[in-house]
């Protein structure tokens, strides 16, 4: 019966992530750098808060669109943070985790045929939900500009099928920020044209050494503009599921109907604890930020020492070092680094293929578990 299945379905792969994480977990005393998650615990206030939710009873469906007073929470938390202002009312979604904000989005906005412009090498998450809604990904190859997308690599791409251009920053894989002036540039390209921006800021809340900026806020952007957050990174509740969406309600109230007909609403238990976070909890992630930057730099200083060559990146815990120079595919190197070290990352070309040639590497794991992966690479590395 499998020939009777949805070609796009059939036609998606599993994202070379898993494929080296589940190979990993059956190593025993194998050292993981391919975590995409926070390795804190949620902190303890947004765990009381879900208890409270649930001894109280508060175990039912919630609006659609999210709790009210979460929905006020996430526009003020952005509001203040980024200077974005949202309605609560009609500009705010509350969602299962970025995941299903972006899925949501591109099946708003996308019709069979339409054109979706990303940067590459990125987030495994999108193209697969592009192809599901009958969209083409059009992967723009940053490599030669710090993985940024800019207005000059865009433009050859924009024709009248181009319905939208995806931002992923602070980025997954590279850890790359874009700066308001990049951004401003880009927002100058695509002003007045009929077309949406998908701003990805799940990492907005790990940006170091400057401050992190949306596109959004650009005079003539917010209303093209759908912006995606949410709580998984920021506030370490990756297992809640709660990320948001913010856009002109014009295009929330459609994607509103696609997010009640797919899920209803997201958990009402882990939409208490949400509310929490972004009210007494709205700076929880600055001491797990310092933490962060300062393994970025201890893993940084490691990798330059090695002769793995990359400049420090600003944001979210990723390090993106090339692999060129060891004329390597990086599934092959990733292989090897695990059967010989038992050291997992994960290859590039699990980011596009504009991703091989490169490796990811997480910092988001104790920095003990960090020197000893580290070490287990430099001594791969002396042996290749
Ligand atoms: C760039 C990017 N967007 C979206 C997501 C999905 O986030 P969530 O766990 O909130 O669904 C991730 C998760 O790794 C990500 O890296």
């Amino acid at each position: 019966m499998e020939h009777l299945l949805n070609s796009n379905v059939k036609d998606i792969q599993i994202s070379g992530i898993r494929k080296i994480a589940n190979k990993a977990a059956s190593i025993p005393g194998v050292i993981s750098l391919t975590i995409g998650q926070p390795d804190f615990p949620t902190p303890s206030h947004i765990v009381e808060a879900a208890h409270q939710a649930m001894n109280a009873g508060k175990t039912v469906y919630t609006p659609n669109a999210g709790l009210p007073e979460l929905r006020e929470a996430a526009a003020a938390f952005v509001g203040a943070r980024y200077g974005q202002h949202y309605n609560a009312n009609d500009e705010v979604i509350i969602t299962n985790g970025a995941s299903q904000a972006l899925d949501i989005t591109l099946r708003t906005i996308l019709s069979p045929g339409d054109e979706v412009i990303l940067p590459g090498p990125i987030y495994p998450g999108y193209e697969p939900l592009i192809r599901l809604s009958g969209g083409i990904p059009v992967l723009v190859d940053t490599r030669d500009s710090e993985f940024k997308l800019t207005a000059e690599l865009i433009q050859p791409h924009l024709n009248e099928r181009t319905k939208a251009v995806v931002l992923g920053y602070p980025s997954n894989p590279t850890g790359r920020v874009m700066t308001q002036e990049e951004l401003q540039d880009i927002a100058r390209l695509l002003s007045g044209r009929d077309l949406f921006i998908i701003s990805d800021e799940i990492y907005s809340e790990l940006v170091y050494d400057m401050s992190h900026a949306s596109i959004a806020t650009i005079e003539g952007m917010r209303e093209r503009t759908i912006v995606i957050n949410g709580l998984s990174k920021s506030h370490s509740m990756t297992g809640w599921r709660i990320g948001f969406t913010l856009a002109p309600a014009a295009i929330t109230q459609h994607m509103l109907k696609v997010h009640q007909y797919n899920v209803t609403c997201a958990s009402s238990i882990s939409q208490y604890a949400a509310i929490a976070a972004l009210t007494a909890g709205v700076d929880d992630a600055l001491p797990m930020k310092e933490e962060y930057r300062s393994r970025r730099d201890y893993v940084h200083a490691r990798l330059t020492d090695m002769g793995l060559p990359l400049s420090k990146p600003e944001g979210a815990f990723y390090l993106f070092p090339s692999i060129r120079h060891l004329n390597m595919e990086s599934m092959d190197f990733a292989l090897r680094l695990l059967e010989e070290q038992q050291v997992a990352v994960v290859p590039g070309s699990a980011f596009s293929v504009y991703g091989e040639g490169y490796i990811r590497l997480s910092y988001a794991c104790a920095q003990s578990v960090l020197e000893q992966g580290l070490d287990r690479l430099e001594s791969f590395l002396q042996r290749l």
